[in-house]
């Protein structure tokens, strides 16, 4: 199936959802460009690439943080137990349940069944493996639109259907062609992840 092929026939809703596809993928650097303009050009190339210190102590199970890393929107979801049980639920239904495809590799930290270095905390970049777009959290069970009855909780993306588990392991029979990234990262400390190193430095 072509790309295209893959949009509605419809010219306005066709046109919005290629916007909503540009805007996921460029919204990281625009955000991004009024403080990077301010630093001096060294200062600029270090900040652009540099790792992301994010604090985790406050979170509240369920909750997602967004920060930014290299322009993108990087995840970090603290998951509730019953959040980690659907991860084996749904594990037939993925279509690359290790996280063994190349086209993102995952770390060896991140493969295993929760795809995170500690179970409850998933690390993921916040970017559709297919064209671009952010997806959407859909952390409610049950069905809604655009999402099967026996739905479990993770992401969709609006592009195109793409929908991931709450490990950012993408399902079968899918546009998007792998799972969500894991960035390099590490822990500071139980409070505090380092996101862009593997090592602390
Ligand atoms: S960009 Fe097409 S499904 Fe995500």
């Amino acid at each position: 199936m072509s790309d295209s092929s893959l949009l509605p026939d419809d010219p306005t809703r066709r046109s919005a959802l290629l916007t909503t596809c540009a805007v996921g993928a460029a919204g990281g650097a625009t955000v991004a460009w009024p403080f990077l303009k301010s630093l001096k050009p060294s200062e600029r190339a270090l900040a652009a690439g540099a790792p992301v210190e994010v604090d985790i102590g406050a979170m509240a199970p369920g909750d997602l943080k967004r920060v930014e890393w290299r322009g993108k929107p990087v995840w970090v979801v603290r998951r509730t137990p019953e959040m980690l049980a659907t991860l084996k639920q749904t594990e037939s239904q993925l279509a690359d349940p290790a996280s063994d495809r190349k086209a993102y590799p995952t770390p060896d930290y991140a493969k295993n069944v929760h795809r995170s270095i500690k179970p409850e905390f998933l690390v993921v970049v916040g970017i559709c493996s297919h064209l671009g777009c952010s997806p959407s959290e859909k952390f409610t069970p049950g069905g809604q639109p655009s999402l099967p009855d026996d739905w479990t909780g993770g992401f969709l993306c609006p592009c195109h259907g793409s929908t991931f588990d709450l490990a950012g392991r993408v399902f079968k029979n899918k546009p998007a062609p792998d799972n969500l990234e894991v960035p390099p990262h590490t822990y500071l400390s139980d409070s505090r992840i380092l996101i862009g190193e593997d090592k602390k430095a």
